[in-house]
C-alpha cells in the first residue's frame, strides 16, 4: 500500500451516511487467515462495489448499500502496515453487573435496503465469495420496526446528524491524509429483558431515556436527569458537540422471547463512541450510568475501519 499523494483526487467513501431503510443485515465475519484466502478476500475488495450494482440493478427502488469494514488484526493480515491511525480491537468495559463485551470479528458487511430479499441476495453472494476463507459468522437481520422504533417502544434515531453534519462527523480528512475519506464503526448486540421493562412505569422509561414515548418530544433540561440516554450519550470538546451517525436496527425472534436492539455507530475517531461507552456502562461521574443497561445486555462488541470506496476499489490480490 502505498501513501496517497497530495494531488491525488480526493476518496470517494463508502455509502456510510445513506438514508434510513426497512432492512438491514448485519454480517460479521471472522477469517481463516490463509495465504490462498488472502487473495480471495482481496479480490471482494475490489469486486464489492460491483456485486452490489449487479444486485441492486434488479430493484432499482430497493435503494441497496452495503458498508464493509475491516478490524484491526484482520487489517494488518490482509494488507499490512500502516494501520489506519486510530485502529484497534473493541475494548471491553466491565463495571458492577454491566458488561460491554469485547468480541471476534475481523470483517464486517453492513447491508441496507429497503426489501430484505434485496439485503438476503448480496449477503448470500458475499458469503459465497468468501467460501472457505470464513470461519464463523455473526447475521443479524434487522427490520424497521413501527414509527421508526426501537423493541423498547421508543423513536431510535431522531437525534442523527444529517447531510453535511452527517459527512463532518464521519469521514476522515485531514487527521489521517492516507485514510481520507474512511471512517470508524462500532457494532453493539444487545439483548433486552422486555418483560422488566415493560413494567417500569412510562415515566420513569421516560426518564431513562430522555425523551417522551408517545411523541419522542426531548425532555426539558429541568425534567431530564442526568443519568438519561441521551444526556450521558452528549460529548462536547471545546464546546462543540460532536456527533456520530446511527443506523440502529430491531431484532429477534418472538418464539424464543429474544428481542434485541443492533447498535450501529460510525464516526471519523473511535475516541467519541468509545467515551459515550463509558458514560453508559461506568457513569458520568461514576455510578451514574445508563439504566437502559439495567435491562439490555450487550452480547458482541467490535470496532471496525470503513476504508474509502476508492481504497477497495484499488485493491490489487
Ligand atoms: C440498548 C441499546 C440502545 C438503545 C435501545 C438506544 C436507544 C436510543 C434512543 C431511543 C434514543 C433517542 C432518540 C434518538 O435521538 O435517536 C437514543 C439516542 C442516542 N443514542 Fe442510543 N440506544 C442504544 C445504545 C446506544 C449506544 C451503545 C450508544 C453509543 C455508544 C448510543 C448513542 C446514542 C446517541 C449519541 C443518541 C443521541 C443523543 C442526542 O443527541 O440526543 N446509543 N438511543
Amino acid at each position: 500500500m502505498t501513501p496517497r499523494e497530495s494531488n491525488e483526487p480526493i476518496p470517494v467513501p463508502q455509502p456510510v451516511a445513506t438514508g434510513l431503510t426497512r432492512a438491514a443485515i448485519f454480517l460479521v465475519v471472522v477469517l481463516n487467515q490463509s495465504a490462498k484466502n488472502r487473495s480471495v478476500v482481496q479480490s471482494l475488495c475490489a469486486d464489492l462495489s460491483a456485486l452490489v450494482r449487479s444486485v441492486g440493478f434488479r430493484e432499482q427502488e430497493g435503494t441497496l448499500s452495503c458498508v464493509m469494514g475491516i478490524g484491526s488484526e484482520a487489517w494488518d493480515w490482509i494488507f499490512g502496515k500502516p494501520l489506519p491511525a486510530e485502529l484497534h480491537k473493541f475494548r471491553e468495559i466491565r463495571e458492577g453487573k454491566r458488561h460491554a463485551v469485547s468480541t471476534p470479528g475481523d470483517l464486517i458487511f453492513h447491508i441496507r435496503a429497503q426489501r430484505f430479499d434485496l439485503c438476503f441476495e448480496l449477503a448470500t453472494q458475499i458469503t459465497t465469495r468468501l467460501g472457505p476463507a470464513i470461519s464463523s459468522t455473526d447475521e443479524v437481520h434487522g427490520f424497521r420496526y413501527f414509527d421508526s422504533r426501537d423493541l423498547i417502544g421508543f423513536v431510535d434515531g431522531t437525534e442523527n446528524p444529517k447531510g453535511e453534519e452527517a459527512v463532518e462527523a464521519t469521514l476522515i480528512a485531514g487527521e489521517d491524509p492516507m485514510f481520507a475519506g474512511g471512517s470508524y464503526v462500532i457494532v453493539q448486540k444487545y439483548l433486552h429483558d422486555l418483560t422488566a421493562w415493560n413494567a417500569v412505569p412510562v415515566e420513569r422509561q421516560e426518564k431513562i431515556v430522555g425523551r417522551t414515548k408517545l411523541n419522542d418530544v426531548e425532555l426539558d433540561d429541568k425534567t431530564k436527569p442526568t443519568y438519561a440516554h441521551n444526556a450521558l450519550n452528549k460529548v462536547v470538546r471545546d464546546g462543540k458537540e460532536i456527533k456520530i451517525l446511527r443506523d440502529n436496527m430491531p431484532f429477534g425472534n418472538a418464539g424464543e422471547k429474544e428481542f434485541g436492539t443492533y447498535f450501529i455507530g460510525y464516526s471519523r475517531s473511535p475516541k467519541t463512541i468509545e467515551e459515550m461507552l463509558h458514560n453508559m456502562f461506568v457513569g458520568k461521574p461514576k455510578g451514574n450510568y445508563d439504566q437502559l443497561l439495567d435491562f439490555s445486555r450487550a452480547v458482541t462488541g467490535c470496532l471496525f475501519f470503513v476504508p474509502s470506496a476508492t481504497f477497495l476499489e484499488n485493491v490489487k490480490p
